[in-house]
């Protein structure tokens, strides 16, 4: 078995400029495959909701369901950090409930690590998190469980209020302990200026290439996802197409009678047969 990822790795990655990759997944099956890929950190991200679950946003996401699905992920998993993320409001209510729920999703998920969003006013339940031993990802920039009060999902940063704001909440977060900080959609120079000016390595989405590593959801670079394809996606496969032309394959011979083959079935002795009749 290859040895864990771990916060060291990232904090080597930050030393050597070696960029870090990160991907969803979301279940046993994909998170195997992108362990196999040698990914080095997989979120099991509350994108869950729109991605999976079929809803239109994050913010109907349980603590259930992200436990469900971490528990899924680790099981497939052997080397990659797995990172649990909380989802809405779990843990904005209490400290004692960030870190039930964070607690959660380490012992009964089987995550190494956590991700909320959010800059200062989440600091203090990082420090939290931390001071228990539960390693922190802070998420910055266009935060999806705020879509609501964000109007939209658009790039955030873009004047100097908002620009430097969120330069002091990457501060805030690497001071209250965050081993890494997902910027999400924001301007390329506003990332390379975070990414230079923090001790901790920031993992770009829809940021560009400065920052120390990259995420995407897994579904949309393989062309999984229904819907817009955001600006920031490459797409790697058109597994989409690929699904559907296989399973139309599979209408017209079982309609046609070309499938099962013999290749496909079992036979019964002539003489067992024989019998029966
Ligand atoms: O939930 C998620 O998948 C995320 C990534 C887009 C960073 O937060």
């Amino acid at each position: 078995m290859s040895q864990r990822i771990t916060t060291a790795y990232f904090r080597e990655a930050k030393r050597t400029g070696q960029r870090i990759t990160m991907l969803t997944a979301y279940d046993y099956p994909l998170a195997r495959m992108v362990d196999e890929a040698g990914i080095e950190a997989i979120l099991v991200g509350d994108s869950l909701g729109n991605v999976v679950l079929g809803y239109e946003s994050t913010i109907p996401v349980t603590m259930d369901d992200m436990v469900r699905h971490t528990k899924a992920v680790a099981r497939g998993v052997e080397r990659a950090m797995v990172i649990g993320d909380l989802p809405f409001l779990s843990y904005h209510i209490s400290r004692e409930e960030a870190l039930r729920n964070a607690g959660r999703l380490l012992q009964e998920g089987g995550a190494q690590a956590v991700k909320l969003e959010g800059g200062r006013e989440v600091a203090d339940t990082v420090r939290a998190l931390v001071s228990c031993g539960i390693p922190v990802m802070g998420h910055l920039g266009l935060l999806p469980q705020s879509v609501h009060q964000l109007g939209g999902y658009r790039v955030q940063g873009k004047d100097e209020a908002q620009a430097r704001r969120l330069l002091e909440d990457a501060r805030a977060l690497q001071q209250a302990g965050a081993f890494a900080i997902v910027l999400e959609c924001i301007p390329v120079p506003l990332a390379r200026l975070i990414t230079e000016t923090v001790e901790v390595c920031t993992i770009g989405i829809g940021a560009g290439p400065h920052c120390n590593g990259q995420v995407l959801v897994t579904h949309d670079l393989l062309g999984l996802s229904l819907g817009r394809t955001p600006k920031f996606v490459k797409r790697y496969a058109d597994l989409r197409q690929e699904i559907v032309r296989a399973l139309q394959a599979y209408r017209d011979e079982v309609t046609g009678g070309a499938f099962p083959g013999a290749e496909h079935s079992f036979d019964l002795p002539e003489e067992v047969l024989a019998k029966l009749y």
